[in-house]
C-alpha cells in the first residue's frame, strides 16, 4: 500500500498501539520464532499475561487441567491469537475514557462484534487474509478516540460542523494504526476505507474514485450490521431481519453485492447462534471457530459444527 503513508500523513498527539503488538507481529513473521520468544515479550506486560492465562483457562477452551505456564498457553492459543488478545485488550483500554455515547464497554463490544463477523465472513467468502479480517474489524473505529465527548454523546442530529469532526475518525484511525505498526497496513487501510461506498459515496472525501480493498468492503458490511443491531442514544436496536433487508437493498451501490449476499446468507444461518457473553454467563456446548474470543467477554460465532447447539441465550 505505497500511497498509505501519504494519505494518513504524520501522527501528532495520537495514541499508539502497544509496542508488544509490533514485537509479536515481528515474531509471527519470523519462521525461527518460538513460543518461548513470545513468552519473553509478553512477560514484561503483567496485565496482558494475566489476561492470556485467564482466557486459556476459561470455559471457552475447557481444558481439564489448569494451564499455568505462559509458554504452554502460547502453544495452545497460537501466535496470532496472542497478538489479537493484546489488541483486544488495547481497544478496551483505549475507549475506557467515559467519552463514549453508549458506554466504552458497548463500543468495545461493537469493535469485537465487527471483528468476529468480519473474520467469519472472510472465511465464508473465501478471502485468504488470515487473521487480518479480525484485526481490521477490531481496529476499524479506533479513530473515534479523538472525537470530543459532546459530539459522540449527542443524542440528536449532528450539525454540519460536528459531522466534519465525526468524519475524521477513518483518517485518524488509519494514522494511529499505520504509525504504530507498519505490519498492520491492511488494518490501517480498512480503517481509512470502512465508510466508503461502492458508488464512491461516504467518507472521507476523495477527489478521485477509489477502489477499496476487499477487506474494507467486508468490514463495511459487518460494521453497519453490528451498529444497526445495537441501540444508540438516538434510536432503538433494529431487528436482524430489518438490518439484513437494509443490507440487501444497498447491495451494489453501497455494499459489495457478492459480499453482501454472502453475509446475508451467513447471518440467516448463524444469527441465532451469535452471542455476547461475559464471565458470568455459562457457555453453551459449541465448537469455537478459529476466531479468538476476546478477553473478559467472548463473542462467539458458532459455525456449522455447532448445528445441534441450542440458541445462545
Ligand atoms: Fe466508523
Ligand atoms: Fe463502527
Amino acid at each position: 500500500m505505497p500511497d498509505l503513508a501519504k494519505i494518513v500523513g504524520k501522527v501528532e498527539g495520537l495514541p499508539t498501539l502497544p509496542s508488544v503488538v509490533a514485537r509479536i507481529n515481528q515474531l509471527i513473521d519470523d519462521p525461527n520464532a518460538s513460543a518461548g520468544d513470545i513468552n519473553e515479550v509478553i512477560s514484561h506486560d503483567l496485565a496482558l499475561s494475566a489476561k492470556i492465562l485467564k482466557l486459556v483457562n476459561s470455559a471457552f477452551y475447557g481444558f481439564p487441567r489448569r494451564i499455568s505456564s505462559m509458554t504452554h498457553a502460547v502453544v495452545i492459543l497460537g501466535f496470532n491469537s496472542v497478538r489479537n488478545i493484546a489488541l483486544t485488550a488495547f481497544v478496551f483500554d483505549a475507549f475506557d475514557t467515559g467519552a463514549l455515547p453508549f458506554g466504552h464497554r458497548n463500543f468495545w463490544v461493537h469493535s469485537v462484534g465487527t471483528a468476529v463477523t468480519a473474520d467469519a465472513l472472510a472465511t465464508r467468502a473465501g478471502l485468504h487474509i488470515g487473521d487480518d479480517a479480525f484485526v481490521a474489524g477490531l481496529l476499524h473505529d479506533l479513530g473515534k478516540v479523538r472525537i470530543p465527548k459532546d459530539v459522540l454523546t449527542k443524542p440528536g442530529k449532528l450539525t454540519d460542523e460536528e459531522w466534519v469532526v465525526m468524519r475524521r475518525h477513518p483518517v485518524d484511525g488509519a494514522r494511529i494504526i499505520y504509525e504504530s505498526d507498519r505490519q498492520l497496513d491492511l488494518a490501517s487501510a480498512v480503517a481509512y476505507e470502512h465508510h466508503i461506498m461502492i458508488n464512491g459515496g461516504g467518507y472521507p472525501g476523495r477527489h478521485f474514485q477509489r477502489e477499496c480493498h476487499k477487506a474494507s468492503k467486508l468490514v463495511h458490511i459487518c460494521d453497519v450490521y453490528d451498529a444497526l443491531r445495537t441501540a444508540r442514544p438516538y434510536r432503538e436496536a433494529w431487528e436482524s431481519d430489518r438490518v439484513l433487508a437494509n443490507i440487501q437493498s444497498g447491495a451494489g451501490p453501497d455494499f459489495d453485492a457478492e459480499l453482501a449476499n454472502a453475509f446475508i446468507t451467513m447471518m440467516r444461518q448463524w444469527e441465532r447462534r451469535v452471542a455476547v457473553v461475559d464471565d458470568h454467563t455459562p457457555l453453551p456446548h459449541m465448537s469455537p471457530t478459529a476466531t479468538t474470543p476476546p478477553v473478559g467477554t467472548a463473542a462467539v460465532v458458532a459455525g456449522p459444527a455447532a448445528e445441534s447447539a441450542e440458541a445462545v441465550p
